[in-house]
């Protein structure tokens, strides 16, 4: 059984310096990272949790887990957006970064236990699910029915590509994969589906009344997928979503990461849509 257990550094304020040993290029300006101490006991977080990662020089982001399985390594994928995140892509096999954390709430994998569970992920989203997804699998017999589905732009932005054909192949989860639109010059063969991910719950062969539902990407994808899964029945409470806001300190103090009454960083990032639900209509929180 995978150890999840957490193990907060002493102080949540200083980075640790962990060694990048391996990176992968997954797409145009995003890469998985591989981490490791340079001294000491790796962060290890749950999945759905975060750590703040730090470029020297730079700046420090929160970017999530996007595996959690794997003891003594801290595994992050980013996408290069601006000069931290940027940074972070351009490390190489060597370099040294600093990791605060681990932070924030985890997906319910704990409590889904005996449940079907259903994971959505849009675009890059597909990271910090990734965790769950292969907790659900490392313990397949403790869950119901699973079904994964994941949409992207276009064939050639679909994250981790190979593992998803790999889960394709497999008989105890439903995988559907979609894109907005082939790519123009057909460069990447295509078998999936062509059209929005939200469109694809309504494919999933299981009841889904009574399932636990996660759900990750942008915002557009949040509010598409809860709409739908309150229809086909799923509890406001079972749905989890995870929030995005700028942090600072990602300890609960300098309140950047305000979103009404919660602090994305330590109340989520992972909330339950009845915790939010009231505020997903308002513009400017
Ligand atoms: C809890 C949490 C988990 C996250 N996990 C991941 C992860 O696993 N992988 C990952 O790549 N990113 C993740 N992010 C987003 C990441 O933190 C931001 O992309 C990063 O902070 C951008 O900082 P920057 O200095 O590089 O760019 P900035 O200078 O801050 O931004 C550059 C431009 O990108 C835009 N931008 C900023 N953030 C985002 C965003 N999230 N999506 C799209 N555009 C954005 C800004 O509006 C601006 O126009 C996560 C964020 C949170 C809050
Ligand atoms: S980042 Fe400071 S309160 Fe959340």
């Amino acid at each position: 059984m995978a150890d999840n257990t957490l193990v907060p550094n002493k102080d949540p304020m200083l980075p640790v310096a962990h060694r990048v040993v391996r990176v992968t290029d997954e797409m145009a300006d995003v890469r998985t990272l591989e981490l490791e101490p340079v001294d000491g006991a790796a962060v290890r977080g749950r999945p759905g949790q975060f750590t703040m990662l730090y470029a020297f020089g730079v700046g420090e982001v929160p970017i999530s887990f996007s595996r959690t399985n794997e003891p003594g390594k801290v595994v992050h994928t980013v996408r290069a957006v601006g000069a931290v995140s940027r940074a972070l892509v351009d490390l190489g096999v060597g370099d040294t970064v600093g990791v605060r954390g681990p932070f924030g709430t985890a997906w319910p994998v704990e409590e889904a236990r005996g449940r079907d569970v259903v994971l959505i992920a849009g675009g890059i989203g597909l990271a910090p699910l990734r965790p769950a997804l292969e907790y659900l699998l490392d313990h397949r017999s403790d869950y119901g029915q699973l079904a994964l589905l994941c949409g992207a732009r276009s064939p050639d932005t679909m994250l981790y590509c190979d593992e998803l054909e790999a889960l394709r192949d497999r008989d105890d989860i439903e995988v559907m994969l979609t894109v907005d639109a082939l790519t123009r010059d057909g460069t990447r063969p295509w078998s999936g589906e062509v059209g929005v991910v939200t469109e694809l719950i309504d494919c999933i062969g299981f009841d889904l009344a009574g399932a636990v539902a996660m759900v990750c990407g942008p915002e557009v994808v949040f509010r598409f997928s809860v709409r739908e899964l309150l229809d086909r029945g799923v509890q406001a409470p079972d749905i989890y979503v995870s929030m995005e806001r700028n942090m600072k300190c990602a300890t609960g103090h300098c309140g950047h990461c305000q979103y009404g009454p919660y602090f994305v960083c330590k109340d989520g990032a992972v909330f339950s849509y009845d915790q939010v639900s009231h505020l997903f209509d308002v513009r400017e929180i």
